[in-house]
């Protein structure tokens, strides 16, 4: 009998549900398993697949940058470079209470947030599970359903005791929904499309702040929206305000997408809105989009191509879907599935489990790139807890390299996004910082460090510059200091325009 081992460990994956492993495996079984040599030729295949070159990267640059200056010259663009209605960087010194509101991925979240100006804020949070149902359902529910936990939200937090609301009073909301609306002021906006797997009935192309308003009146709540926003807006925002050099946000989640600041004079389509062209506005850029439908840009695998297939939106989302937390883990199990059929992996050993699409969380890719054993015993655990399958010490290497690849391509990828607005502001000399936010930027090891490899391949030396950080909280911190900043242009007179 080959000597036995143990591993364990605990961790949670991003539906929230939290796993305890205890391993015990044999060093070589019986099983017929791939050899070492088989492992290392089918990993070269898949090195020369996945990895970008620093020149294939320039290139994507360019064409990125192309694709953004479109955006702003044209309306209903590919990559829509939407106008946010957000002027300018927050002061610092906004104060008051607001409520925030967060529908953007797997949780609703509603917010408290008191800012106390200079920077200062205090938060106070409640996250409430989405239904995979009410994802796809009727989108009047899904807000109705937002409503209703924004009522049991305020009658807890500013009831007595809480001492927020006097009589007649209403709070300002600052409502973060991540996904592309099309905005004619800062309280409206049209939904392009669902991204990330959600796909609401009688929502796309209609007005979600209104549809959202009549959710509100239905409870009576003393609640007044305020502001519409994205999540990359409100990080945007929310990251100035605490530091100041930054300029580019970056969300790297369920989706993948950014804002930054742009001229409004270079914002051609908007132009005849006779808004002052010395004013300055957050762009969202909905870049997740890029290369979407015509596929001439990115270096997709036949991986990529089945994942997209496969999704509820083919074609869409060509960018988002080689980067974001929803997909990583799907591309790996593909690979996977493939050596299966090729009957190079688990032969003798049941599969189905693994068969199963989005099995393959993209929580486990970052697991195994940090698994610091050197048997390997967190990948032991992640393949026999979850899939029932037996590994040897050679396939985990390789199930380690190959989502190393993955990995980096995702952040080498975001690389090439980043670097196209900085060469298109002129952020390079100067330098500037990226707030980046997400489980993505957050969780996976080593990812932030691969964007900056990214950009010093693009820009030589210069890349350096380029810093990305993690993020203030934007759709809850953020969208409150919108809501303040866009509170005090009411109040000035500026509804509109600057
Ligand atoms: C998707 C959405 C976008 C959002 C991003 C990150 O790309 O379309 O609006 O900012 O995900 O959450």
């Amino acid at each position: 009998m080959p000597a036995s081992r143990r591993g364990s460990g605990s961790f949670t994956l991003t539906t929230g549900q939290t796993i305890a492993i205890h391993t015990r495996t044999h060093d070589e079984e019986d099983l017929p398993h791939a050899t070492k040599k088989t492992m290392a030729d089918h990993l070269r295949k898949y090195e020369s697949l996945f990895t970008l070159t620093p020149q294939r990267m320039r290139m994507i640059v360019e064409a990125f940058t192309e694709t953004l200056e479109l955006g702003l010259n044209k309306p209903n663009q590919i990559v829509p470079m939407i106008p946010t209605y957000v002027f300018g960087w927050p002061t610092g010194q906004e104060t008051g209470d607001f409520l925030a509101l967060d529908l953007g991925g797997t949780n609703l979240r509603v917010c408290l947030v008191t800012l106390q100006g200079e920077g200062k804020f205090e938060i106070s949070q409640t996250k409430y599970r989405l239904t995979e149902e009410q994802k796809q359902e009727d989108g009047q529910k899904l807000f109705d359903f937002c409503a209703e936990c924004l009522h049991t939200f305020v009658e807890t937090n500013t009831g007595e005791g809480a001492g927020q609301l006097k009589p007649g009073q209403s709070l300002p909301l600052g409502f973060t929904f991540s996904y592309p609306c099309s905005q004619e002021r800062i309280d409206h906006g049209e939904l392009i499309r669902w991204t990330k797997g959600f796909g609401a009935g009688n929502t796309e192309g209609r007005d979600v702040a209104e549809m959202f308003k009549k959710s509100l009146e239905k409870y009576q709540l003393p609640i007044k929206l305020t502001a519409l926003i994205n999540d990359t807006t409100g990080t945007l925002i929310a990251s100035h305000y605490v530091n100041p050099k930054t300029k580019i946000a970056v969300i790297f989640g369920t989706g993948c997408n950014a804002a930054y600041m742009e001229h409004v004079k270079d914002i051609s389509k908007i132009e005849h809105l006779g808004i002052d062209p010395g004013a300055e506005m957050a762009i969202n850029c909905e870049w997740g989009a890029f290369d979407s439908f015509e596929h001439e840009h990115l270096p997709r695998t036949k991986y990529d191509t089945i994942v997209d297939d496969t999704s509820n939106k083919p074609g869409e989302q060509a960018f988002e879907k080689l980067i974001s937390g929803r997909y990583l883990g799907e591309i790996l199990r593909l690979v996977i599935c493939e050596l299966i059929d090729e009957g190079v992996l688990f032969l003798g050993q049941n599969t189905y489990k693994l068969e199963k699409p989005y099995c393959f969380d993209t929580a486990f890719l970052s697991l195994m790139e940090s698994d610091p054993t050197d048997e390997l015993l967190m990948v032991i655990g992640i393949f026999t807890h979850f899939f029932a399958l037996e590994t040897t010490l050679a396939e985990r290497q390789f199930f380690r390299a190959l989502a190393k690849l993955i990995g980096r391509r995702a952040a080498r990828l975001s690389a090439c996004g980043i670097a196209a607005i900085v060469s298109k502001m002129g952020h390079l000399e100067e330098g500037c910082s990226v707030g980046a936010d997400g489980s993505l930027y957050n969780k996976y090891p080593g990812f932030a460090d691969r964007v900056h490899e990214g950009l010093q391949d693009i820009f030589g030396d210069k890349g350096r510059n380029i810093v990305t950080h993690h993020a203030e909280d934007g759709s809850g911190v953020g969208s409150a200091i919108i809501a303040a900043m866009t509170k005090h242009r009411k109040d000035a007179g500026l509804y509109l325009n600057v």
